[in-house]
């Protein structure tokens, strides 16, 4: 937007981020009749905190600038009504200084260099949010199939097939609700206080080439299925060639020609007549989480197993070996666990050592014990068969530890982290060793914060070989276990490489056996690497709950790139670099509003090879690009400033890097994002998107110079060159003239204030003028003399306008308004009400599009009789 501020701009500054402030200010104009009255059906609901500006904006017509007042081309009439508005806005805005509404320049960390709302976002085309109107909720189920370029959806009642390009490109689409009659007795069960007799889907795993396994709630009754995701086969020559596995030439020339009618052909539906017991592999209650892993066939899973809620377990399920399960109602083995995360690490080349991984929260063993929650890692071996003796149908190889997230702080008290959220494994070159990233919050309601801590294999084993924790009786603390430890150690997998001779669980000796029922729990805990987080937040209205991570490849090295999902429905994008000393410097590069509503975000899934980041929530499934570059900004120095590992200047536009570009041009500085030296050459036009533009204000009355940084990392300077002279002098805050993060508000205008103002960010001592303006303040008496000449009488009835100001009116409007008290607003309200004679019943049954249409209103002579309308 260039020229003078509009209006609409001023009040969106005014009230920045809370809705409240913009309601009041909308409500209050509309109230005293300074805006049209209109027909609610129209009106954006200000409850959607994203209901878009240009809605709000276009429903909102400010009468004062309908032509019909003013003559279209008097730049000073139209700023004579944009001052009006200004005005109240600015009451507003420094009700909301003053209230502290307005993000203050804490946190500066925690600030991402961009923030896009869900609007913004949306409108760089680099997300896209599921659009199909299914009557569903809670897409918590994610799952990736990169094969066949789909991602399959778990919802409420629903099991969605996606295409990972696009995921409004044609879905697929399968509707599971429970049986009516399965629906009325969970509902007479009293179980369906916030609809949790549905089919929440809970389970979506592959489970051979053709077919998916799906498990749902099945309103507290849970149930399982296969699902067919084949594709459809032109002829059955083809099929029975493909299904052998050998590509005869016939059936090459077979896919060759039928590729594309193919793609069309994937199947996507229920197998008939297969539903089993979803028991032991999909909670009952939809409020519990469950996680589960399908390996060789068998089903493992984390999962509460009765109607209550209260017995949970591992267990497994579904293949060929025996099922299995932790310890029933035994607290030293799981204690009101919530599931978070399984995942398969081998331990060595031999198969039979191959450990399932557990991530959980639990309540801590001991009453009264701080904290409350603790976080845990668990294993058990694939090839467990449970004891002979005891333990039988039980897990006898599972073991636990305490995975600890802290911070020290200044006080020498650590700010524990103890409830982990979500995991993320990333994979490197040796599959034994992935990188595990945990998300974890503070536990209880004392404060909100939350952190990232990392953990490698190698501490994770380490805490597994060494001490078990041991509790000699009640009254006891638990301690290091000292005794003698059984052979083969407990834990250790059978036939795998310390244990060749021994095939099963079931050759183990009794006290092996026993060792392990009494003691499951490791006795040292695990730390993260550097023995502390890598992100840490706290002081925020925000929690994370989600992570993903990806690694980048940059002109100075590579980087992690994560993705942090919030409780707010915003994702981060975060590096974290080293610096000396141990020390890390962390950049926020952004954060995007990736829902409509603010809403905790659930679950998130990378697609590297896509560039694809996948995030679901109660409300929705989305996806978006991992970068945006052109988003932050169309100069080498912008580009180079927001470090982002993705980007690189490319000598015309920030876009994508790409290691085989031409090293001559591309320019990025990742660890110290330096555009002085990176920029050189670059940076003689960085002035050239400086906005220029004139701005009008009346002698008496307040005005705003809007000037905003992109990125919170900046100081801004303001610089006045008053007319007749060349010195600049820099401004700042004192008597009438207020600086904000927005701008600057000038109380009072005197005409001394006149003159060009200049807006100078800087950053890493590069300096960028972002507004320059020249304000004109017009004496009262100038602009009280326009509105007499053009005045009232001359005017139509009020019809298309609430408020036709007559000269005096507004004057004690002026007179009103330069008091920053609102009672006195409701007053000039009231007074206004008696004195005038407004017809807003008219107003009511005028529709945003008949406004619009109305070009020269001017030419109405009254409301019932359209003419058409005459250019001047
Ligand atoms: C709003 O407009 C719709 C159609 O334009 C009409 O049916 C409805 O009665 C109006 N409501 C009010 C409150 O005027
Ligand atoms: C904003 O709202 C207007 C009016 O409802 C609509 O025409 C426009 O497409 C919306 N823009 C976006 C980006 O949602
Ligand atoms: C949507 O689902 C809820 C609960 O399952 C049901 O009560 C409601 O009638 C459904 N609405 C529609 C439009 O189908
Ligand atoms: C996959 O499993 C389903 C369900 O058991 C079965 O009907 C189907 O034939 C299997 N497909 C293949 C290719 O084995």
């Amino acid at each position: 937007m260039t020229g003078a501020t509009s209006p609409w701009a001023v009040c969106l500054i005014a009230s920045s981020a809370p809705i409240r402030l913009l309601t009041t200010c909308v409500a209050a104009l509309e109230t005293c009749g300074w805006m049209p009255m209109k027909n609610d059906t129209d009106r954006p609901d200000p409850q959607e905190a994203h209901t878009n500006n240009t809605a709000w904006e276009s429903y909102y017509t400010n009468p004062l600038n309908q032509p019909q007042l003013l003559d279209s081309h008097s730049p000073l009439l139209k700023n004579r009504g944009i001052m009006l508005w200004d005005k109240m806005c600015w009451l507003m805005a420094l009700l909301a200084l003053s209230s502290g509404v307005l993000p203050g320049p804490n946190e500066p960390l925690s600030a991402p260099r961009i923030f896009l709302s869900f609007k913004e976002l949306k409108s760089t085309g680099t997300a896209h949010t599921f659009s199909f109107l299914l009557n569903s909720t809670d897409y918590r189920i994610l799952r990736m199939d990169e094969d066949h370029d789909r991602m399959y959806v778990g919802s409420k009642d629903y099991i969605l097939s996606l295409d990972l390009h696009d995921i409004n490109k044609e879905p697929l689409i399968i509707h599971w609700p429970v049986a009516p009659q399965r629906k009325t007795e969970c509902v007479l069960s009293g179980k369906d206080t916030n609809g949790e007799c549905g089919n929440f889907i809970r389970l979506i795993e592959p489970w051979n080439r053709t077919h998916l396994y799906v498990c749902g709630t099945g309103a507290y009754n849970p149930i399982c299925t296969y699902v067919d995701r084949g594709r459809r086969s032109q002829g059955s020559h083809f099929l029975q060639a493909a299904q052998s596995g050998g590509r005869t030439s016939r059936a090459a020339d077979y896919s060759d020609t039928s590729e594309p009618l193919e793609a069309k052909e994937y199947i996507f539906r229920l197998e008939p007549g297969k539903v089993d017991s979803g028991k032991g592999k999909c909670p009952y209650d939809p409020k519990l989480n469950s996680v589960s892993a399908l390996i060789n066939g068998e089903l493992y899973a984390g999962v509460y197993i009765d109607f209550m809620g209260t017995d949970s377990a591992i267990f497994r399920t579904l293949g060929k070996q025996t099922a299995m399960r932790t310890d029933q109602y035994n607290s030293r083995w799981l204690n009101d666990p919530t599931f978070i995360h399984a995942h398969l690490i081998p331990d060595s080349a031999e198969k039979n050592d191959d450990k399932l991984y557990f991530f959980f929260r639990e309540k801590a063993s001991e009453m009264g014990q701080s904290p409350m929650t603790q976080s845990r890692i668990g294993r058990i071996c694939l090839n467990d068969d449970g004891g002979h003796c005891c333990l039988v149908n039980k897990w006898s190889t599972f073991l636990k530890a305490r995975l600890i997230c802290s911070v020290p702080g200044a006080d020498g008290i650590e700010t524990h982290f103890d409830e982990l959220r979500d995991v993320y494994i990333q994979p490197t070159q040796d599959n034994k060793n992935p990188v595990i990233y945990g998300v974890f919050s503070v536990s209880g309601a004392v404060f909100k914060g939350s952190a990232v801590c990392v953990y490698s294999m190698a501490d994770i084993r380490m805490v597994f070989n060494g001490p078990f924790a041991h509790k000699e009786g009640p009254n006891y603390q638990w301690v290091a276990y000292t005794g003698k430890i059984p052979y083969p150690r407990p834990g250790t997998c059978p036939g795998g490489t310390f244990t060749p001779n021994m095939k099963s669980t079931k050759d183990y000796p009794d006290e092996v056996i026993n060792f392990m029922r009494n003691h499951p729990t490791m006795n040292n805990a695990i730390y993260p690497v550097h023995k502390r987080p890598l992100v840490v937040r706290t002081n925020v209205d925000y929690e994370f709950t989600t992570i993903a991570v990806d690694q980048v490849a940059a002109a100075d090295g590579n980087y992690e790139v994560l993705f942090l999902g919030t409780d707010r429905g915003t994702v981060q994008k975060v590096i974290v670099l080293p610096r000396d000393d141990l020390q890390t410097e962390e950049l926020v590069l952004e954060e995007v509003e990736v829902f409509k509503v603010p809403t905790p975000i659930t679950t998130m899934k990378i697609s590297s090879k896509r560039q694809q980041l996948y995030v679901g929530s109660v409300l929705g499934v989305s996806h978006l690009a991992l970068h945006r570059c052109d988003v932050y900004g169309e100069v080498c120095a912008d580009c180079c400033l927001a470090r982002d590992p993705y980007c690189a200047w490319d000598g015309k536009s920030c876009s994508r890097y790409s290691s085989s570009q031409k090293r001559r041009s591309r320019r990025q500085d990742v660890k110290y994002g330096n555009p002085i030296r990176q920029c050189r050459g670059y940076n003689s036009n960085t002035n050239k998107n400086t906005l220029e533009s004139v701005q009008y204000g009346v002698e008496g009355s307040t005005t705003f110079l809007e000037c905003q940084a992109r990125s919170p990392h900046v100081s801004l300077k303001w610089h006045l060159q008053k007319e007749n002279s060349d010195r600049r002098k820099e401004i700042r805050s004192e008597g009438r003239i207020l600086k904000t993060d927005q701008g600057l508000l000038i109380r009072s205008l005197q005409s001394s204030d006149s003159g060009i103002y200049q807006c100078t960010s800087t950053e890493k001592n590069f300096k960028h003028t972002l507004v320059k303006l020249q304000l004109v303040v017009l004496s009262s008496r100038t602009v009280n003399n326009v509105l007499v000449d053009t005045g009232s009488p001359a005017l139509p009835p009020l019809q298309s306008s609430a408020w036709t100001p007559s000269a005096g009116q507004y004057k004690d409007l002026l007179t009103i308004l330069s008091q920053p008290e609102m009672g006195l607003i409701n007053q000039y309200c009231q007074d206004y009400w008696q004195l005038g004679d407004v017809s807003l019943g008219d107003n009511k049954a005028k529709s945003l599009k008949e406004l619009k249409e109305q070009k020269k209103p001017r030419n109405r002579r009254h409301h019932d009789e359209l003419t058409t309308p005459a250019e001047t």
